[in-house]
C-alpha cells in the first residue's frame, strides 16, 4: 500500500471502506503530504475554506511541485466555470443557470418531474419477472444519463457512448495515486477529445436547428450577460453532461446500498414514504457522491491555531470526511433517515455550490421512492459491492440484488 495518507485514500483498495483513513485525516486540521499537498477533513475547516476568497479553483494558480496544476490537466481554451474564479465564474454560471431553474426559469427543474417519473417507471417495469439484476446498470445509471441528455438536447441513442467517454474524462490527475500515470492521462485525453468532437458537432446542429432544450437556449441567448463564445458553450455543455449524471448515479446506488444494509431504516421508509427526502439527505452525508474537491491557496491561509497553508499550495478538501466529523454530527457513522440538522457538505459550498442540487435531489428521491415501493424483499447479493475507480467521484460500479418480485407501478 502506498505511503502517505492521501495516497492510501486514493488507492483503489480503499474504495469500499475509506472511513478509518478519513478519521486519521481529521486528527489534524491540515494533513500535509510529502508532495506538499494540504488535505483537510474537518467540517468547520472545510466549510470556511469553501467560502474563503483566498482559495481558488483555478489549477493555473498552483505553484510548481504540487499535486494540482501538474501540467497533465487539459489546458482548454475556455475552462468551465467549475474551475474558474470570479468574475468569469459568475458570468458563465449566470448565463447557464437562467436556462435551468429558478429564479430566472421558475418552473425549470420542477418541470422535469413527470419525465423523471416516467423514466424511473419504465426502467423498473423492465425488471418485471426477474429475480436478480444489477441496479446500477438497470436504473441508477440510465435515469440520470437520460435526464441530462434531455436537458442538453442529446438524442437518447447517443447516451451510452457519451457516458462511457465521460467515465475516463473525469479521472482528474489530482485524485490519482500518481498524478502523472501515463495510462490514465492518455485515457483522459482521448475521452476529452471524444466529448469535444461530439459536443462541437452537437452545438452546430442546435445552432442551425434549435430545440426546446437548455443548450439550444444557451446558444441563442442574448440575455443581460451577452452570448457565450463557442468554446465557453462547449465546456459548459460538457461540464453539465458530466456533472449532471456521474454524481446522481452514485446517489441512487448508495442510497439503496445503505437501506439494504440497514433493514430497520428500510422498513421505516416502506411504512412512510414521506421519509424519502430524509433518506436521500442522510445518504448524501454518509456516502456522498463527491468525496473530495481540489483548491489552490492564493495567499497564506491560517487554519486552526498552528497551521498555515502557504500561498500556491494544492489543497484537497475531503468533504466526505467532513460529513462524518463527530465534532459536527452526533454518531456520525449511524445511518438515520430522520436525522435532524443534517447540513452536510455534499453539494459543496460558497460560489461553486452545486448548480444541479435541486435536480439531483429530485432524481434521487423519485428513484428511491419507486424502488422501495416496487421491489419485493430486496437483498444484496454482494457486500461490499465493486466500486468505480475514481476516489473523488466514489460510488458502486454495480449493485447486484435479488428480489422475490417486482410490483406493478
Ligand atoms: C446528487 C447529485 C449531485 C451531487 C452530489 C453534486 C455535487 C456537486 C459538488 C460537490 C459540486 C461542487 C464542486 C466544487 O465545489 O468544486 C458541484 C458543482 C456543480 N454541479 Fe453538481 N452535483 C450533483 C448533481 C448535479 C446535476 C444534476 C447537475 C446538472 C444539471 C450538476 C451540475 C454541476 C455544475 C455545473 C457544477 C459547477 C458549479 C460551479 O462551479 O459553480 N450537478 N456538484
Amino acid at each position: 500500500m502506498a505511503s502517505t495518507l492521501l495516497k492510501q485514500i486514493l488507492h483503489p483498495d480503499s474504495r469500499p471502506h475509506p472511513w478509518d483513513l478519513y478519521a486519521d485525516l481529521r486528527r489534524e486540521p491540515v494533513s500535509v503530504q510529502d508532495d506538499g499537498t494540504h488535505v483537510v477533513g474537518g467540517y468547520e475547516e472545510i466549510t470556511a475554506l469553501l467560502r474563503d476568497p483566498r482559495v481558488s479553483v483555478d489549477p493555473g494558480k498552483a505553484a510548481a511541485g504540487g499535486r494540482i496544476g501538474t501540467g497533465t490537466q487539459e489546458p482548454g481554451q475556455a475552462p468551465p466555470f467549475l474551475v474558474r474564479d470570479n468574475p468569469a465564474h459568475d458570468r458563465l454560471r449566470g448565463q447557464a443557470m437562467r436556462h435551468f431553474g429558478p429564479p430566472e426559469l421558475p418552473g425549470g427543474v420542477e418541470g422535469l418531474r413527470t419525465m423523471v417519473e416516467d423514466l424511473v417507471r419504465h426502467r423498473i417495469d423492465r425488471l418485471t419477472g426477474r429475480t436478480e439484476f444489477d441496479l446500477v446498470s438497470e436504473v441508477a445509471y440510465p435515469v440520470p444519463v437520460l435526464v441530462i441528455c434531455h436537458l442538453l438536447g442529446i438524442p437518447p441513442q447517443d447516451a451510452d457512448a457519451l457516458a462511457h467517454s465521460s467515465e475516463d474524462a473525469v479521472r482528474g490527475p489530482e485524485f490519482q495515486v500518481d498524478p502523472y500515470d501515463p495510462e490514465v492521462t492518455a485515457a483522459r485525453t482521448h475521452a476529452s477529445q471524444e466529448l469535444g468532437t461530439y459536443f462541437t458537432a452537437h452545438i452546430e446542429r442546435l445552432r442551425e436547428n434549435p430545440g426546446e432544450d437548455m443548450l439550444s437556449r444557451m446558444i441563442h441567448d442574448d440575455g443581460p450577460r451577452g452570448r457565450m463564445s463557442t468554446p465557453e458553450l462547449l465546456n459548459t455543455a460538457i461540464t453539465l453532461f458530466v456533472g449532471g449524471h456521474e454524481t446522481t448515479v452514485n446517489l441512487i446506488a448508495s442510497c439503496m446500498l445503505l437501506l439494504l444494509r440497514h433493514p430497520d431504516q428500510l422498513a421505516r421508509l416502506q411504512a412512510d414514504p414521506s421519509l424519502t427526502a430524509g433518506a436521500i439527505e442522510e445518504t448524501l452525508r454518509m456516502e456522498p457522491s463527491v468525496h473530495m474537491r481540489a483548491r489552490i491557496a492564493v495567499d497564506d491561509i491560517r487554519v486552526g491555531d498552528h497551521h498555515v497553508i502557504p500561498r500556491g499550495s494544492s489543497i484537497i478538501l475531503n468533504i466526505a470526511a467532513g460529513n462524518r466529523d463527530p465534532r459536527r454530527f452526533p454518531d456520525p457513522d449511524t445511518f438515520d433517515i430522520t436525522r435532524p440538522d443534517n447540513a452536510h457538505l455534499s453539494f459543496s459550498g460558497g460560489i461553486h455550490y452545486c448548480f444541479g442540487a435541486a435536480l439531483g435531489r429530485m432524481e434521487g428521491q423519485i428513484a428511491v421512492r419507486r424502488l422501495v415501493q416496487r421491489l419485493v424483499v430486496p437483498r444484496l447479493l454482494q457486500d461490499p459491492p465493486p466500486y468505480r475507480v475514481p476516489a473523488d467521484l466514489r460510488g458502486p460500479s454495480a449493485l447486484h440484488l435479488a428480489v422475490d418480485d417486482v410490483r406493478a407501478a
